[in-house]
């Protein structure tokens, strides 16, 4: 039994049933949708061994994607071992993570994570300490100089594990853009790829957003990443796609939604993963039984009500030509941003300042750049630019 009621000043309806979408983490059965392609590939990687970097803007679905894949590939003799590169310090505690997510993938049973550790290290001595639920909370520390001159034995670690076993492993790293926050990025790079390229049981799903940097470890000739394996720019979710999404999604809780509205939502915020959902739930919310454009209209403002703080910040922390070059991406100008034109238009000096400009904001991760054309990063914040920014 469904029970609603309407407030007095607002549209919102409390209701019991649950929004059927989801955003805000990743989501890899309910709430996700198509991706066939992809899965299919990564699937194929994952079965056959091959290495995958995976690159996308934020919040278009990487981390789902893979959750998926996961989902779909495991067994006993294809095991998944998982990290996640955000918040970690340093490349010792990255070894941490990396043995302990091995060491939990392979075993299942306390005594023999406990043996595991004993048998898979020579050089180095593991320090075992266990949280209150030994079963799940273990962890793997080392010292620090005995990791400096034995680090490779946790970087074969999986492979070790995976011959004894008999099993194949893919090592699956989130947010690996976040190497480059380590004291010696280059270093700590080539000494992975130097011990990963002999794996023969492993191989390593390497994932993150912050595109341009992304793409600067696995694109130049230079990096120890480069020509690792297969490279794969996850694109957005089409059209077509959201539109059945969001009707059956509308469908399947007893409300209404036709074609032109749930193509206008996806429209509005340029079909970007998580905004779609974020604004469907907003309009799922707001509506008792059939969608208007009203609803969704007023659901937008609200969406930009809610996130002005943080875009009245970013634009504040904006150099002049830097807010002159997301006035002109704002009027539609995606290139030829360094013409005569558009630095007369904009007042935006020379080409040089151009230059500069455009990276600066990308390293705040504001734009994005594809195909050599330039685009704000959050479409939300290209709403909000272009209706609150004078021009
Ligand atoms: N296949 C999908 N179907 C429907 N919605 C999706 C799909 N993939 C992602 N989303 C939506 O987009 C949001 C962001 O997805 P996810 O966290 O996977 O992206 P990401 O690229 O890993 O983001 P980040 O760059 O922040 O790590 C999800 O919370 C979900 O709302
Ligand atoms: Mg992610």
């Amino acid at each position: 039994m469904v029970t609603k009621k309407r407030f007095a000043n607002n549209n919102l309806y409390i209701c019991s049933m649950k929004s059927p979408f989801l955003f805000g983490r990743s989501v890899s059965t309910e709430g996700f949708t198509n991706r066939k392609k992809e899965i299919k590939r990564l699937k194929n990687n994952f079965q056959h061994g091959v290495n995958t970097l995976l690159i996308s803007p934020r919040r278009w679905g990487k981390s789902s994607l893979v959750k998926r894949v996961i989902q779909e590939v495991s067994t006993k003799k294809l095991r998944i071992v998982q990290l996640d590169l955000l918040g970690l310090q340093d490349e010792a505690e990255f070894y941490k993570v990396l043995a302990t997510a091995t060491i939990k993938a392979t075993s299942s049973k306390f005594e023999e994570w406990v043996a595991a550790s004993k048998e898979f290290f020579k050089q180095l001595t593991p320090k075992i300490s266990l949280g209150p639920d030994p079963i799940h909370d273990f962890e793997i520390g080392f010292d620090w100089q005995e990791l400096e001159r034995n680090y490779q034995e946790v970087l074969n670690l999986p492979e070790r594990i995976a011959q004894n076993k008999g099993i194949q492993l893919v090592v699956c790293i989130d947010e690996f853009q976040n190497l480059t926050n380590f004291r010696n990025p280059l270093l700590f790079q080539k000494r992975l790829r130097s011990e990963w390229q002999h794996h023969q049981r492993v191989c390593y799903c390497l994932y993150g957003s912050q595109q341009h940097m992304m793409m600067s470890l696995f694109e130049r000739q230079s990096m120890p990443f480069y020509k690792f394996g297969d490279v794969m720019y996850l694109n957005k979710i089409g059209r077509a796609e959201w539109v059945s999404f969001i009707v059956s999604a509308f469908d399947s809780t007893g409300k209404r939604i036709n074609d032109t509205l749930a193509d206008y939502i996806a429209a509005l915020v340029q079909d970007h993963s998580y905004y779609v959902q974020q604004l469907s739930h907003m309009v799922w919310i707001s509506t008792e039984k059939i969608v208007t454009q009203l609803i969704v209209d007023e659901a937008l403002e609200n969406l930009l009500e809610q996130n002005s703080i943080l875009y009245m910040r970013d634009t504040e922390s904006l150099s002049g030509s830097q807010l002159a070059y997301l006035k002109a991406l704002a009027d539609g100008v995606s290139s030829g941003l360094s013409s005569k034109v558009v630095i007369d238009n904009y007042r935006l000096g020379s080409s040089a300042t151009v230059a500069k400009a455009k990276k600066a904001l990308l390293n705040k991760e504001l734009i994005e750049v594809r195909n050599n054309q330039s685009y704000f990063l959050d479409p939300m914040y290209e709403l909000w630019f272009q209706r609150f920014v004078q021009r």
